[in-house]
């Protein structure tokens, strides 16, 4: 039942006294970087004057944009000691990336295997990855987890979906690692190729990466004929293994011993209740390389500090509720409007006025970029704007990794507001 007894089954001061001794070494390690040197120096802490968990609010918290200005300043080896690193999408200056040495690849694994485990998940079961690799974390994230505990691993990766429906069948696949509405989607590629998935001997997913609701896990639940969880992470504190839903399915439970959560008001900054919503905040515990203190993710959840009946005492936390930022999640991959106000500008061709719509048809989810084009160039012949139609799209996938449609206009057909412009309509509904 647990995979690493002596952790998961500690008592919720026992858990503490563990996070505050890990508190401190993190905070020596921290001191190796020159961001972190300077930080802790200005705010008077150190693992010496250290008395309990709350001393670590003098810090101040580090941001998204402290990545992006600072990010190399936040190592404490050199980057030669560095085996792998991930990175967010975005080529026009707003990627962060994260650094991992071999041990924090290790421990990183870990936690993912104890994900894993929590849920049923054994030796001998073949785990089919369905999330994309290269610089997601969601791809080797999973993947050196799955190994970690011994299941036989399937690569997929993202994409290809009749492809998935033929491993499934072929290896005979028993859990799988899929974003929800693909798995949704999905089902219509099972319908062409005329295969049942209730057939396969699949009985566990694990769905993360965006938010989704109650109703479509139990979807994904009925049509499958498995048992789907939630799970959460953000490739700053790893990528996946920082919150998991237990057998329960009641919450997910934050990997205390790893992650020291603080649940804040946004607009405060003050600690908020159980369950309040509120931004979460994390702290590395045991990140060698690049341990981040105080990390506010923008996202939006309540916690629960309640016993849960499996036994462990790490705090649950509620689904992702929203963001505090204005960052959008399509097929698993995180959008800032600021990418696509960048690519858009950056072409002559384009006018000052452009609308994205975010839907979803078919659990299919597609992006609708709808773009005025300058008089000038408007004019010119079907095989220009042809080819200008795909140089957009072109630029916006390369920037985005996400493959937008694109819809040329004359200049002023978009509708104009007043103040600051409303450039991107959801219309997905969650469920
Ligand atoms: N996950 C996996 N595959 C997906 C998907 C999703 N969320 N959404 C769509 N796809 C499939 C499509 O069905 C299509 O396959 P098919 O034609 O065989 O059915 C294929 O991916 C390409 O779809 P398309 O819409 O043309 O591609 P795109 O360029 O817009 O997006 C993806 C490309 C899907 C590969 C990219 O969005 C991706 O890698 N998503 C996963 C991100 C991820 O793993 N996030 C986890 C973060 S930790
Ligand atoms: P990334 O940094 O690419 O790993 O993306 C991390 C972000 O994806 C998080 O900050 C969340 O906004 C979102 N996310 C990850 N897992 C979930 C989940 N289970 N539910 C909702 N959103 C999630
Ligand atoms: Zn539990």
């Amino acid at each position: 039942m647990y995979w690493d007894a002596a952790v998961e089954t500690l008592s919720a001061p026992q858990l503490e006294e563990l996070q505050l001794q890990r508190l401190r070494a993190i905070l020596r390690q921290a001191q190796q970087s020159p961001f972190y040197r300077q930080r802790l120096a200005e705010a008077g802490l150190n693992s010496d004057n250290l008395r309990s968990l709350g001393d670590l609010r003098r810090l101040p918290f580090t941001t998204k944009d402290d990545l992006r200005s600072r990010g190399l300043d936040m190592l404490t080896v050199p980057l030669t000691e560095m085996v792998r690193l991930h990175a967010s999408s975005g080529t026009t200056g707003q990627a962060t990336v994260i650094y991992y040495t071999r041990q924090d690849i290790a421990t990183w694994a870990d936690l993912v295997a104890r994900s894993m485990y929590m849920t049923g998940v054994r030796p001998g079961d073949v785990f089919q990855n369905m999330m994309g690799y290269g610089l997601f974390t969601g791809g080797l994230g999973f993947h050196y987890g799955a190994e970690r505990l011994g299941a036989l691993t399937i690569p997929a990766g993202a994409g290809n979906s009749k492809r998935q429906v033929q491993l499934m069948r072929q290896f005979g696949t028993t859990c799988i690692h899929i974003i929800p509405s693909y798995a949704l989607y999905l089902l219509s590629t099972f319908g062409e190729a005329g295969v049942d998935p209730l057939e396969l001997p699949l009985r566990i997913a694990f769905v993360g990466a965006e938010p989704h609701s109650e109703d479509m896990r139990r979807r994904i639940e009925a049509a499958y004929g498995l048992k789907a969880y939630n799970s959460y992470g953000l490739s700053e504190m790893n990528g996946p293994g920082v919150a998991f839903e237990c057998p329960e399915q009641n919450g997910m439970h934050v990997w205390e011993d790893a992650f020291l959560l603080e649940v804040i008001d946004p607009k405060s900054l003050k600690p908020v209740e159980p369950g309040v919503v509120g931004e979460l905040v994390f702290t590395n515990l045991n990140r060698q390389g690049m341990p981040l203190l105080r990390y506010r993710t923008r996202d939006l959840a309540s916690y629960d500090d309640t016993p849960c009946p499996c036994g462990r005492a790490c705090k649950r936390l509620s689904r992702i509720q929203g963001r505090t930022d204005d960052m959008i999640i399509l097929k698993g991959v995180n959008i800032f409007p600021l990418q696509i106000e960048r690519v858009l500008m950056g072409m002559p061709e384009v006018h000052t006025n452009y609308l994205v719509e975010l839907k979803r048809e078919n659990f299919n989810d597609l992006m609708l970029v709808k773009v005025e084009v300058r008089e000038s160039f408007f004019h010119e012949d079907l095989r220009y704007l042809t080819g200008l139609r795909k140089r957009v799209t072109e630029a916006l996938k390369s920037e985005l990794l996400v493959t937008p449609v694109v819809e040329l206009v004359e200049p002023g057909t978009l509708p104009t507001t007043e103040g600051k412009a409303v450039r991107i309509v959801d219309y997905r509904n969650k469920g």
